[in-house]
């Protein structure tokens, strides 16, 4: 179910959903499936297996572990399912289990169980059971030796396989591998539900094929596996003939004279497995030595023996002499007795024993019986090793009556040939044993159930019309007869006295053309009427191996030293004994809880992926599928226990119990009122309420569940989805506060760090400029220190060199201070009368630094006016006389005229006035017209001109100091304080005075219109006369001033 509604929506998962079925919907459900690679299908517990032919990786550890502890509604259908419930039954409940594994040869029976033994020894693997109770060491130690043993019993288990399919299996037109014997195999497992030994037992070998094989068939593996495989040596040592396949009269009889490609390999799995048995190196040997006598037996051959006068009776011949004394060797016995066995046979009366001489078919029929019994007992031989080999293996220890058992029968399934012969009545005989056992266990099953459950039904109303099968081959005579025909005609006399519906034949319903008359009968089986021909039956059945070939081989049968000289006793026929294994084998599985698994083979050619419809309903029909779900279905389609059934459902439009039942509410209530009553399913001829689960007794009920839940998923898968991205979104929330959180902090902590270190750099930065600056300070002041007590007053002292910037505004400032105090110190030795006088010289300072004038000019005492008394022009003029000084005027027009003259300057003017100064002579010139002044660098040169720009100023003046004689002033410095007393007025007046120092005098004698002449100033060469100006004799514009 829960793959009919996710992964497996291919067909329908179980045939009981179905509501009524047919053999017709089961082939097609099947084939649907088939095509969409599900080769499983339940039917209920029952599963059915389509074999797919090629290798679907069905069977990896993925699946293994898919299906671990997994309900059958949780997974799609899988032989995993029955594998891991048959363990989980053993481990859980302690009951024994076991696996029947039913259909036709090919159908995929023995993969079946090898993939079911690979399940359980993985499982195993993986430690199901608990550790054993004891001290930590030793359990440890217990635990691996437990541990060994299990890998062991698993590997023998599964090594075993290859060694009894080399002896058991052989290549048939249905199967390339095809098991020609069935096998039971328990595996035991301990309490822990670890494998812990095992057991098998094998049925009904075709020993015929040893002698003869249908057309296109191969003799036993191993035969061909010896042949590739064994070296050189070893095949001359036991005598077999180096020539092809041919030569082996045994080998060829179905036409088949090729090697496979794999013998070789095979070969080397055989001895490997050999080895893992256990087999002893003599054992290996003679194993070795009884196949290949086997081989060289059927090359044996007989011609007319030339003494016997009847000419009937024959001897080996004379060619094969070598060889028999060869096989003698091989099979360890005398070669004349064995000549003997192969030619006579002894007849032992009471009172005496006669040999008496075969004939030739005798003969011949005796070497075959003599090689299907030689084999048989190989066969059985390997089986009884590899046996011994997994009781050694096993581990149980005190707690061996707590063994556990799963057993797995791979047996053929129900045959039905066009000729059917001893062989198809064993198996199917066999075949319905099982299934009336199968009935009777269900049946047992569901009554057990319905008692537990506490459910009123009754199991055996399940059974149907047919009522339970009856082994119909149970009613025939026992073949005593001698010849076939005669057990037929025996069989029809008693049936006719005690007619029965299971048994027919030509003579009982004449009318029947299906049937051969004495050759005939049907045998109608619970899955169908089967015709059986009785040709060779009582041979078959009397599997006659004579006495004197026992009494020949005493060391193989034993049982051959006595018997030889009594009268022999029949022995028991083939078909009893394999009644009486049946029977056994039956009695023994009654005590457990099977699984079925039904093989199907889609198509009769081995091809994958072709389905024969056909061929699958004759299977179908055969292996009674219909039947199985009939008898599954009958009772309900369906059993839950409560809680699944809640899990599953609760979703289907149940408030009340979805996502949770509300606590303390029983799941059964919740079930019934909840869930079933809103779907209106919840009446009594749908569904029954037993005391852990619940039964629902239709399919179509399933079906509207199923639809309720499909219906109710999207809304619930909403839900989920919310929820889980909710849940992400939380988690995603989570983890982003705590990184934002991280996040925080080590930035924080990141940032403290940076700052502290920060902190501590400015602190260092802060002392370090403090100390540069303190010590800066410290120099500063050493190199002032006492400063005040100097003679220059420190104006010498270097100021401390590379003072830090912090400092600079600080130092210009103290500079400043030092200077204005060292000002402050000099001007206090100056009397007050005489500051302006010293303003004036400074006046003068700045314009004539580093001149003669200067320092000629400065040290003696400026007067300011040198024309006395003062003259009465000076009243006229605007502000306050500052300079008055006699002069000589170069006056302009012709020649150069010099007129004496007295310089009157004013803090606003500058004029002339006439020589005693009474009057002014021309305009007052105002000293914003004064442009320039022009004189010589030489000391006690009086000449200077004063330049005048502007209109109405006047032109230039250029003038000689004079004495009050009116001769030039030669000997003392008064142009000084001129230049200082002009510039200390403009300055007053706020404006700089340019004063242009030069060799010669610039003069603009004809206005300022015109280019300035350049006047040199001489000495005039003849003293008198007064000065002069004059052109200069180099020419050039320049004049001369001559004084
Ligand atoms: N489940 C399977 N998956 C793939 N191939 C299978 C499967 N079952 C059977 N076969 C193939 O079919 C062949 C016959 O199977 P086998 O088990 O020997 O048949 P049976 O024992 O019923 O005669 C195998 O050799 C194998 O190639
Ligand atoms: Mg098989």
């Amino acid at each position: 179910m829960e793959g009919q509604s996710n992964e497996d929506r291919v067909g329908i998962s179980d045939f009981i959903l179905y509501d009524s079925l047919t053999n017709e919907d089961i082939v097609e459900n099947l084939q649907e499936r088939f095509a969409k690679n599900k080769i499983y299908t339940y039917i209920g517990e029952i599963l059915v297996s389509v074999n797919p032919y090629r290798d679907l990786q069905l069977y990896t550890e993925k699946y293994i572990a898919d299906y671990r502890n997994r309900e059958r509604y949780e997974r799609p259908p899988h032989i995993y399912w029955v594998a891991d419930t048959a363990h989980k039954t053993l481990a859980r409940f302690g009951q024994d289990t076991c696996i029947l594994i039913s259909g036709e040869s090919g159908s995929g029976k023995t993969e079946a169980s090898k993939v079911i033994l690979q399940y359980l020894a993985h499982n195993a693997a993986f430690g199901a059971g608990a550790a054993p109770a004891g001290s930590r060491q030793s359990r440890s130690i217990d635990r691996q030796r437990v541990r060994a043993q299990v890998d062991r019993v698993a590997e023998i288990l599964i090594q075993s396989t290859s060694l009894l399919e080399a002896y058991g299996n052989a290549q048939t037109t249905r199967n390339d591998n095809s098991s020609r014997f069935g096998k039971y195999m328990d595996i035991m497992f301990d309490f822990k539900g670890d494998p812990a030994g095992g057991s098998m037992r094998n049925y009904l070998l075709e020993k015929s094929r040893v002698v003869h094989q249908q057309s296109g068939e191969r003799n036993f593996h191993i035969f061909y596996q010896m042949l590739a495989g064994l070296p050189e040596t070893e095949r001359k040592r036991l005598g077999l003939p180096q020539g092809s396949l041919r030569d082996f009269a045994y080998l060829v009889q179905g036409g088949c004279a090729a090697l496979g490609k794999e013998d070789a390999a095979n070969f080397r799995k055989v001895t490997q497995a050999m080895d893992s048995v256990q087999f002893s190196s003599d054992e290996k040997d003679s194993c070795l030595r009884v196949t290949a006598a086997v081989m060289l037996l059927g090359n044996m051959e007989y011609e007319a023996d030339p003494e016997d006068r009847s000419n009937s009776s024959v001897r080996v011949k004379s060619s094969c002499r070598q060889a028999v004394a060869q096989l003698a060797g091989l099979l360890r016995v005398p070669p004349d007795g064995l000549v003997k066995a192969l030619t006579s046979r002894r007849i032992v009366t009471a009172s005496d024993s006669v040999d008496k001489a075969y004939d030739l078919p005798q003969a011949t029929y005796a070497r075959d019986a003599l090689a299907k019994a030689i084999y048989d007992r190989l066969f059985n031989f390997v089986f009884e090793k590899v046996n011994s080999a997994l009781a050694a293996a096993g581990h149980f220890g005190s707690d061996g009556d707590k063994r556990r058992a799963i057993g797995i029968l791979d047996i053929y399934g129900f045959e039905i040939f066009e000729i059917n012969s001893f062989e198809q009545f064993c198996i199917n005989y066999c075949n319905e044993r099982l299934q009336q056992l199968f009935i009777e266990l269900i049946l047992k099953q569901e009554q057990e159930e319905y008692e537990r459950e506490g459910i009123h039904q009754s199991a055996s109303s399940l059974t149907g019309p047919s009522g339970p099968v009856r082994p119909a081959g149970r009613d025939l005579p026992a073949p005593r007869p001698a010849h076939d025909r005669e057990f037929l005609a025996r069989c029809e006399r008693e049936f006719q006295q005690r007619p029965s519906p299971h048994f027919d034949s030509r003579k009982l319903s004449p009318a029947d053309k299906a049937m051969q008359h004495e050759r005939d009968f049907r045998i109608t089986h619970y899955a169908g009427a089967v015709v059986y021909s009785v040709e060779n039956f009582l041979d078959k059945n009397k599997d006659t191996l004579y006495q004197d070939f026992k009494a020949a081989a005493v060391q193989q049968w034993p049982e051959g030293a006595e018997a030889s000289n009594r009268v022999q006793k029949r022995p028991p026929s083939a078909g009893l004994l394999f009644k009486q294994s049946i029977q056994a084998l039956v009695q023994r599985l009654a005590g457990m809880r099977p699984h079925y698994v039904r093989c199907l083979k889609p198509n009769g050619s081995k091809q994958p992926g072709s389905f024969d419809s056909r061929l699958v309903e004759h299977q179908a029909r055969y292996l009674n599928l219909l039947e199985s779900a009939r008898v599954r279905r009958a009772g309900f389609a369906l059993r839950l226990p409560y809680p699944y059934f809640l899990q599953r459902y609760k979703l289907c439009d149940s408030p009340a119990v979805w996502p949770h039942p509300p606590p303390g509410m029983p799941p059964r209530d919740a079930a019934r009122s909840s869930i079933l009553a809103r779907l209106q399913l919840d009446s009594e001829d749908r569904v029954r309420y037993g005391v852990s689960k619940l039964f629902v007794r239709h399919a179509r009920t399933v079906f509207a569940l199923e639809q309720a839940r499909v219906r109710a998923l999207p809304a619930v898968v909403t839900v989920i989805q919310k929820h889980y991205r909710g849940r992400l979104g939380r988690i995603y929330f989570a983890k982003y506060r705590l990184a934002v959180w991280i996040q925080t902090r080590v930035r924080g902590l990141l940032a403290r760090r940076r700052f502290a270190r920060l902190r501590a750099a400015c602190i260092i930065a802060r002392r370090y400029r403090r100390y540069k600056i303190r010590a800066h300070v410290l120099r500063v002041c050493a190199a002032f220190d006492g400063v005040a007590r100097r003679k220059d007053l420190g104006r010498g002292v270097e100021w401390p060199e590379r003072p830090p910037a912090a400092l600079a505004g600080l130092l210009a400032e103290l500079r400043r201070v030092h200077n204005r105090w060292r000002a402050e110190r000099m001007l206090a030795s100056i009397p007050r009368h005489e500051r302006p006088e010293f303003r004036l010289k400074l006046a003068s300072c700045e314009l004539l630094l580093g001149t003669d004038r200067l320092r000629a000019g400065l040290p003696r005492h400026w007067l300011g006016e040198y024309q006395l008394p003062r003259p009465r022009a000076a009243a006229k003029m605007p502000g306050q006389l500052l300079f008055s000084h006699p002069v000589v005027k170069a006056e302009r027009g012709g020649a150069f005229k010099m007129t004496r003259r007295c310089l009157l300057i004013s803090g606003l003017g500058v004029a002339k006035a006439d020589q005693r100064g009474a009057n002014l002579v021309g305009p007052v010139r105002p000293l914003a017209g004064l442009a320039w002044l022009s004189l010589t660098r030489s000391a006690g040169d009086p000449a200077v001109c004063l330049a005048f720009d502007g209109r109405g100023a006047g032109g230039d003046l250029l003038m000689i100091l004079t004495t009050e004689a009116g001769a030039p002033l030669t000997g003392e410095e008064r142009l000084t304080e001129l230049v200082a007393v002009l510039r200390r007025a403009c300055q007053l007046a706020g404006r700089d005075l340019p004063v242009r120092l030069a060799d010669r005098l610039t003069f603009r004698c004809h206005g300022n219109s015109k280019p300035a002449c350049q006047v040199e100033v001489k000495q005039a060469a003849e003293a008198g006369g007064g000065p002069r100006l004059v052109k200069s004799p180099a020419g050039g514009g320049v004049l001369q001033l001559l004084l």
